[in-house]
């Protein structure tokens, strides 16, 4: 008997008919692996670069993504391996590289590492694509996509694979940034925005250096109401802060909005719960491993505890990486934006997002 409790159940997609590229379909149970090269460093502001990666081999990067994917990046820092998730930012149209955009955290490990050490030439090993945040066009004849600072990046995969296709859909991009210095990839939205009717650029600012920049102040709930037309009617893509995302999504969804209409991208582990999980015996069965969890310990934590080594990346229920059958038990989970009905069904769970509430068996 096994049972699994969802915390913070993220809506799922809903897609009017099958996504174009057949990839995308492949990509929910496989991924590539490999070898990339950075051929160009690209400074998008103070603390944000932009990685092109292009293949070893040269000709096309070696495997497809959908717009609003993201890749797992390999970094060997003092002799230690480390894996972060980075959004893809180019368009999913252009074969010849691959662009990953990333904020140089202040108390980071990688995101430094690979805004400041890595040079164009260096090989970097990479696994992906990854991720159901994406919208290729066939999902609704018209789509919001709201983010914040980097939060931005897979947005802009989605635009320029959109208007790449000639979408005959509206895009309507609400960004927030701090400044015109913080702000990424302005001027080229600007100009495709100014280019495409179908983009509708609606910009804020937080800190603006100058009062000609309006309206002033963050992403909320009462903006979007009065900057996008029909509002209730739109399908919604959010990515940023958490606090961001959560309040937006509640405001629209308690406004009706039906709350599969509202998707949402974290970038970042949800909060730490220390009272989640407990002391149970926890069995990797194909392991014939038997180890007792600890309070706020979740599954994954627990297995690698006990010398169970499995794979893992975001950390945060999208890659699913860390996906493991349920045999027997209770658990909770956090989040479980990676698994697919089906999944659920068959007594799926992530692993890095499930904390024990009773003995439990994993087939893993
Ligand atoms: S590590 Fe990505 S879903 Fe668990």
């Amino acid at each position: 008997m096994m049972m699994v409790r969802s915390r913070r159940r993220r809506p799922t997609r809903q897609f009017l008919e099958p996504a174009k590229t057949p990839v995308s379909e492949e990509n929910q149970d496989t991924y590539w692996s490999g070898c990339l090269i950075v051929a160009e460093i690209i400074i998008e502001s103070p603390q944000v670069r932009t990685l092109r990666l292009i293949s070893p081999e040269g000709g096309s990067i070696p495997f497809h993504f959908l717009p609003g994917q993201y890749i797992d990046v390999e970094a060997a820092i003092d002799g230690e391996t480390y894996h972060r998730s980075y959004s893809i930012s180019s368009s999913a149209r252009r074969i010849d590289c691959l662009d990953i955009t990333v904020k140089r955290e202040p108390h980071g490990l990688v995101s430094p590492w690979l805004c400041d050490a890595v040079k164009p030439g260096d090989r970097l090993n990479i696994r992906g694509p990854f991720g159901q945040f994406t919208f290729t066009g066939t999902e609704a004849q018209s789509v919001v996509l709201v983010g914040a600072g980097v939060g931005i990046t897979p947005f802009v995969s989605m635009i320029r694979t959109l208007l790449d296709d000639a979408w005959k859909g509206e895009v309507h991009a609400l960004f927030g940034f701090r400044n015109r210095e913080e702000a990424l990839f302005l001027e080229e939205m600007e100009s495709l925005a100014a280019t495409f009717p179908t983009l509708n650029l609606h910009l804020t600012w937080s800190k603006p250096e100058s009062r000609k920049l309006r309206p002033k102040g963050r992403i909320t709930p009462r903006l979007i109401r009065k900057t996008i037309p029909r509002w209730r009617d739109r399908l919604y893509y959010l990515c940023g802060p958490l606090d961001m995302m959560d309040h937006v999504r509640s405001d629209l969804v308690w406004r009706g909005v039906p709350v599969d209409r509202v998707l949402t991208e974290a970038f970042a582990p949800p909060p730490r719960d220390e009272s989640l999980g407990g002391e149970f015996k926890i069995t990797f069965q194909r392991f014939g491993v038997e180890i007792t969890s600890e309070q706020g310990e979740s599954l994954l934590e627990t297995a690698t505890r006990a010398g169970v080594m499995m794979d893992f990346s975001c950390l945060s229920g999208t890659c699913g990486l860390c996906q493991a059958r349920l045999v027997e038990g209770d658990v909770e989970m956090m989040a479980d934006d990676a698994l697919r009905p089906e999944d659920i069904e068959r007594g799926e769970i992530l692993t890095c997002q499930a904390f024990p509430k009773s003995p439990c068996v994993i087939d893993a």
